[in-house]
């Protein structure tokens, strides 16, 4: 009877650890698919601004902090304006990444 409480407490923890998203996995999705034009901190390559013709807003700002982890995520998977849906993304990794984007404020 113990053994069965136990065993459902481990599972159940183990179920929470895996939805739970994480930061530190988030940094390395970050770096592998993010950083390359948004910076390692978020603040935005001049460079690909100039070749998007657009303003980068960094990442730390109020202006995307203001949104909503939804719709971060949906910026990620889904592109928004010149910024193309990246691929190779799992739905995970892009709420990871959310969780990291939200230790740079
Ligand atoms: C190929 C370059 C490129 C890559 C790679 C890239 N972005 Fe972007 N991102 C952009 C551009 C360009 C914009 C501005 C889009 C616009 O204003 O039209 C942008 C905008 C954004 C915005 C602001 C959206 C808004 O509503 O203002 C967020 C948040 C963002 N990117 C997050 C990410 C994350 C997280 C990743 C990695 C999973 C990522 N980007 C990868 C180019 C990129």
């Amino acid at each position: 009877m113990k053994k069965t409480i136990l065993i459902g407490t481990v599972s159940l923890l183990a179920s929470v650890g895996l939805a739970y998203a994480g930061a530190a996995e988030g940094k390395e999705v970050y770096t592998a698919k993010c950083q390359s034009c948004h910076g390692a901190n978020g603040e935005g390559k001049a460079a690909i601004a100039k070749m998007f013709n657009v303003t980068l807003p960094p990442l730390a700002s109020k202006e995307v902090q203001a949104k909503s982890d939804a719709e971060l995520k949906k910026v990620i998977l889904a592109g928004k304006g010149k910024m193309k849906p990246i691929a190779g993304v799992s739905e995970k990794q892009a709420d990871d990444v959310v969780a990291f984007v939200r230790t740079l404020k």
